[in-house]
């Protein structure tokens, strides 16, 4: 079956903001059919609007909050009542934080938004994903999970027993990604490709509403040397909708070419470990 990204449903979290709706809106564009996630009802439906206008497309807006493991459950629910086949997948939602916090579920929060959400998501809807015939998932990581330098640390997700380092923690869950994108790989058909991506440092809102003042006005003030939302959004798009991606260097993408990650994000055994640690968190196991 050959790939083809028109007329795919495609879902994007975090299509409300930045490289979410600059993916969104690219996709919409190129005929699929789009449903983006926002935590909030306004924000959702100005960007829904706003694609809708650029692409001509009809786009839709669903609320889900990925730190709370009940919201995307329910989110879920409803998607998989629509019965529709899932051809792409973008985790793409996430978040920075100055300080630890606890979601409603008792998880830090950076780990919780970035990691524990996006997997049950991706666990809940994997029959939507394989009932497409081929489909893809991208776990939109970063180049920050060099700063998880002892890899994952499964003694103390919730940093609990550390110093709250914030892109310490960060880099953590942005690994998280790459071991999800690889794990999903080894346990999924060949129908099913998973990738991860470093979309390059982008002038969007990361950092605000509620999560850290130092990110944000460090991107506020750099934003002139920083890629825009449709730059960084590229390589996304670009794994979206190439027929064949070749990966035998590696899943971990940025300038649509395969990248090099550390040698945690590509220790197959730390991928199984934190498949089997997410599940019982998550409480799929
Ligand atoms: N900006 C960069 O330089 C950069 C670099 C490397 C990687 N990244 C990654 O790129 C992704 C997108 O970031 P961005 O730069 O586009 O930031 P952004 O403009 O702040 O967008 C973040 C998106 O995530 C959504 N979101 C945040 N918390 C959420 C939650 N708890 N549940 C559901 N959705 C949530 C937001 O939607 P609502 O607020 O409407 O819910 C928003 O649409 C993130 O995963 C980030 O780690 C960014």
């Amino acid at each position: 079956m050959t790939w083809n990204i028109d007329r795919q449903s495609v879902l994007v979290t975090g299509g409300s903001s930045g490289i979410g709706q600059a993916t969104a809106e690219a996709l919409a564009g190129m005929g699929a059919n789009v449903t983006i996630t926002s935590r909030d009802a306004a924000r959702g439906e100005k960007a829904r609007s706003a694609i809708s206008r650029a692409t001509g497309r009809s786009v839709r807006v669903e609320l889900m909050d990925l730190s709370d493991l009940g919201s995307v459950r329910d989110f879920a629910d409803r998607f998989r009542d629509r019965n529709e086949h899932l051809g792409l997948l973008v985790n793409n939602a996430g978040g920075v934080f100055g300080s630890r916090r606890e979601t409603v579920d008792g998880h830090e929060t950076t780990f919780a938004t970035n990691h524990l959400g996006p997997f049950l998501l991706t666990s809940l809807l994997s029959e939507s994903l394989e009932a497409a015939g081929r489909s893809r998932v991208i776990n939109v990581s970063s180049v920050a999970h060099r700063y998880a330098k002892e890899g994952i640390v499964f003694g103390d997700l919730a940093w609990k027993n550390r110093r709250y380092k914030m892109m310490e923690v960060y880099g953590h869950s942005k690994l998280a990604n790459i071991l999800h994108a690889q794990g999903l790989n080894d346990r999924t058909g060949p129908n099913v490709e998973a990738f991860a991506v470093h979309p390059g440092v982008v002038g969007s809102s990361f950092g605000g509403r509620g999560g850290s003042k130092v990110v944000r006005a460090a991107t506020k003030f750099g934003k002139r040397w920083m890629r825009t939302p449709a730059e960084g959004a590229d390589t996304i798009v670009w794994l979206a909708s190439e027929p064949e991606v070749d990966t035998s260097d590696g899943i971990y993408f940025s300038d649509r070419e395969p990248t090099k990650s550390t040698r945690h994000a590509r220790d197959v055994s730390q991928a199984d470990r934190l498949w089997d640690v997410t599940e019982k968190l998550v409480s799929l196991a």
